[in-house]
């Protein structure tokens, strides 16, 4: 086909814009533009960040969501103590933005411990922060599974990546995977070295963030990344499960990043929520 009959496509976009290239201050548009044009791609490359840990997680069934005003103290038994609860998660959330630290979150089932660090992560995500929800039950699952499925030892690897590099990590019920504590640790010599290295990497950094760091000339944080646990479990059956040094990487013992769900009642067991 010759070049004068081949069907060209222009899009009509272009004649859409009328350019004045006399317009002195065409020069400055033009650079305003692709400014505009840079600004948004990094945008949409944060939000795709933000998309890909949420669909990386390891969630206990459907992906979670939870509003603030999702929480509803005047449902509670004791709204004082719900509204402090929410009060001082969503606290803790803002400032988990400029600086990151631990957050623990204890108490007895269905009292939403896990509808709070939900609450907080959307904070966030709305801040630009990487969250990975990470169900400890699913974790050992997959870590147990790995062994008969080689797909899934790739699926492990791979999470872990984005569990080590989270800007937040939310392990989720923590010791549930162990079982009835009375009933002996069921937590394997394997699985307690896994969770040992994710709260190593998590408090002191990955590799990566050591050399970037001892190169810069820096000392990096500790923890370097935040990570919020909820348990139902007390630090002394954590420490037995998992051994001190792993626990005290993970739990923080500082009160005003403990979240304790004291005498809170069981929602699940209500029918008005
Ligand atoms: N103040 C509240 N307002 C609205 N919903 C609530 C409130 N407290 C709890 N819920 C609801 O109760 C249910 C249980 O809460 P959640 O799953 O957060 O509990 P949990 O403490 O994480 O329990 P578990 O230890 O069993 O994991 C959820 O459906 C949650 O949305
Ligand atoms: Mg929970």
């Amino acid at each position: 086909m010759s070049l004068e009959k081949a069907d060209f496509h222009l899009p009509l976009s272009i004649f859409k814009e009328h350019i004045n290239v006399n317009d002195p201050s065409l020069a400055d548009k033009y650079v305003q533009r692709n400014k505009d044009m840079e600004a948004k791609y990094n945008r949409d490359a944060v939000k795709n960040r933000i998309k890909l840990y949420r669909d990386k997680s390891l969630w206990e069934g459907a992906p979670l969501e939870f509003a603030i005003s999702d929480w509803q103290p005047d449902k509670r038994k004791d709204v004082e103590q719900a509204k402090s609860l929410g009060n001082k998660a969503v606290l803790l959330a803002r400032q988990m933005i400029n600086k990151p630290f631990n957050v623990l979150m204890t108490g007895d089932a269905g009292v939403g411990k896990t509808s709070l660090a939900m609450m907080m992560a959307g904070i966030l995500q709305k801040h630009d922060k990487t969250v990975m929800f990470v169900s400890a039950n699913e974790l050992r699952d997959l870590s147990t599974d790995q062994y008969d499925y080689p797909e899934l030892k790739l699926k492990l690897k791979d999470r872990l990546n984005f569990i080590n590099d989270a800007d937040v990590l939310i392990l989720d019920d923590l010791g549930a995977e162990a079982g009835n504590f009375e009933n002996g640790n069921r937590i394997s010599p394997s699985f307690q070295r896994l969770i040992y290295s994710i709260a190593r990497s998590r408090f002191e950094g990955t590799r990566e963030d050591q050399k970037r760091a001892l190169k810069e000339g820096r000392k990096l944080p500790h923890p370097v990344r935040s990570t919020i646990v909820t348990t139902n479990n007390v630090q002394d059956e954590l420490d037995a499960i998992y051994g001190s040094r792993t626990i005290s990487r993970l739990i923080t013992l500082k009160p005003e990043h403990r979240l304790a769900f004291n005498n809170m009642e069981d929602m699940r067991q209500q029918s008005n929520i």
